[in-house]
């Protein structure tokens, strides 16, 4: 196939040429940029890179791809031309406030811990920055969280590879409506309204602009100008660009720059439980960067507070209804309440629609297989129920985030020959990422009960430990259904087949 980029201007019909990239000159720019960039195209972006680099063609008169290949080496403008062409096929889509729970964590227990901890240093990275819109969402957490007249000393290091994206973010200038969604008071401390040739754009206030240190750094280059180590690292959106052993080079050379315990928020697509080694997941793409004597750090007991970008509801939850779940039931709510359940080895997933305010709660144990499938004391089906009964009230698949608790390794023989709590935190956190739902917080395993209170509308959760009397109970209760489950995998039935 030849792909042909027609002219689209009169300035291009000047030019007179349509352009031709056949496929051996798209497998040298392919070649090319992974070279220069780590960027791994597919076979289906030749149109794309067509496009885009014909722009080049016409801006130096040349008239055929291989020419401009030949350009691209040239000594004396090679060199800048070279950069231009990285910038050409960079994609750099990005948003305020993209993947808020990132930000959430931030002001809930980063910023919360290095305070404990009496420390009021703190150093982030966006490394793959594109226009701004991520380190300045940043800058305005460290502005509201960690000011100076608190002996705060916080900043932000932004670096991309492309050049006319930098350019852009140290402009600091948008068209208004990218700021949609920062919160609305946000919108006024920390932005000008343009006034006349600028009337429709919004200008980032100086003093959140001095937060931010903006500088080129390619995650490929062998040497990083850098000269201090994060306590977080955002490398958000890029890493799906890059293949395994470049991902891996790039994700081993970041456990140099993160202090001990540091953190590294990746995109909501990108996983990396291959480096479990280095990295612990804390759910929702956050990972924590092991010390080499480190166990993970202990599932803390967690208040979560309410999400940065929604508008606080005022109910006192005192006032609300409130909903107990034990073990088999899946409980959604379209109005404000709050669901409770007591946790040993099961789990509670408390799924929610941010936008909605539809969400809901299940209590389950064990994954489950095809014959369980109508039983929602089982995880599949379980999880299953919840989802399809939020989506029946309105709430939306692709919008879903999520909580998880339980898992305990509680002292109860049945139960911790089976393993249940492990296989039950295990299950809940494939499922979820499978499905794509980010896992927003987490309080998973450790040997104590829980009970947990999950308020659907906000998709606020608080967990406590369990008084012993209620631990008994539902040890009890679990005690039942773990010799159920232990009869069932002793003694699986005459007609079953196994496959080989
Ligand atoms: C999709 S944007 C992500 C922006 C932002 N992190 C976010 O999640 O909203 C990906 C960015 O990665 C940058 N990038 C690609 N390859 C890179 C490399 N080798 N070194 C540094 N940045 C790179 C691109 O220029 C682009 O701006």
């Amino acid at each position: 196939m030849v792909v042909t980029v027609k002219p689209q201007s009169a300035a291009d019909d000047d030019a007179a040429f349509g352009i031709t990239l056949r496929e051996a000159e798209f497998q040298a720019f392919r070649d090319l940029l992974y070279d220069w960039t780590g960027i791994a195209l597919s076979s289906s972006k030749r149109n794309m890179v067509c496009a885009r680099l014909a722009k080049r063609l016409r801006r130096h008169g040349i008239h055929s791809f291989t020419e401009y290949y030949h350009l691209l080496h040239d000594e004396a403008i090679g060199k800048e031309e070279r950069q231009e062409f990285i910038n050409c096929l960079t994609t750099n889509k990005t948003d305020f406030f993209r993947e808020p729970h990132h930000f959430d964590f931030l002001r809930d227990q980063l910023i919360p811990a290095r305070r404990a901890h009496g420390s009021r240093r703190l150093r982030i990275w966006s490394c793959a920055c594109s226009t701004g819109e991520e380190p300045y969402t940043l800058a305005m957490i460290l502005a509201e969280y960690c000011p100076p007249s608190q002996g705060w000393d916080a900043h932000i290091l932004a670096s991309d590879i492309d050049t006319d994206v930098l350019a852009k973010a140290q402009q600091g200038i948008y068209p208004e409506e990218r700021i949609s969604t920062v919160p609305e008071a946000w919108r006024r401390k920390y932005f000008l309204r343009g006034q006349g040739a600028r009337r429709g754009q919004v200008a980032v206030k100086p003093e959140l602009r001095s937060r931010v240190k903006f500088c080129q750094i390619n995650l490929m280059s062998d040497d990083w100008p850098l000269h201090t180590t994060f306590d977080a690292i955002f490398c958000r959106n890029v890493m799906i660009y890059f293949d395994r052993p470049t991902q891996n080079r790039i994700l081993e050379r970041f456990t140099r720059y993160l202090v001990p315990g540091g953190y590294l928020f990746l995109g909501h697509s990108e996983n990396i439980h291959w480096l479990a080694e280095h990295y612990h997941p804390l759910g929702g793409t956050i990972y924590y960067l092991r010390a080499p004597e480190d166990t993970p750090p202990p599932p803390r007991l967690l208040r979560f507070t309410q999400p940065l970008t929604r508008s606080v509801r005022s109910a006192p939850e005192s006032q609300l209804p409130e909903y107990s779940l034990i073990l088999g039931d899946v409980k959604t709510a379209k109005q404000p309440a709050i669901l409770k359940t007591l946790l040993g080895s099961c789990v509670a997933a408390c799924l929610y629609d941010p936008e909605t305010g539809i969400g809901g709660m299940n209590h389950f144990s064990l994954p489950g297989s095809s014959d369980e499938g109508t039983n929602t004391r089982y995880g599949v089906h379980a999880m299953e129920m919840l989802i399809t009964a939020i989506m029946k009230h309105g709430g939306q698949r692709h919008r879903l985030r999520a909580k998880v608790f339980g898992g305990a390794k509680v002292l109860n023989v049945a139960l911790e020959r089976l393993n249940i709590g492990a296989r039950n935190s295990e299950f809940v956190q494939k499922f979820l990422t499978t499905e794509g739902i980010p896992i927003d917080a987490q309080c998973l395993g450790g040997t104590r009960g829980l009970i947990v209170r999950f308020r659907p509308d906000t998709g606020q959760a608080w967990a406590k430990p369990l008084a012993p009397t209620d631990l008994t109970a539902i040890l009890r209760q679990e005690e039942a259904f773990g010799q159920e489950l232990e009869t069932r995998i002793a003694a699986p039935p005459d007609d079953q087949i196994t496959l080989f």
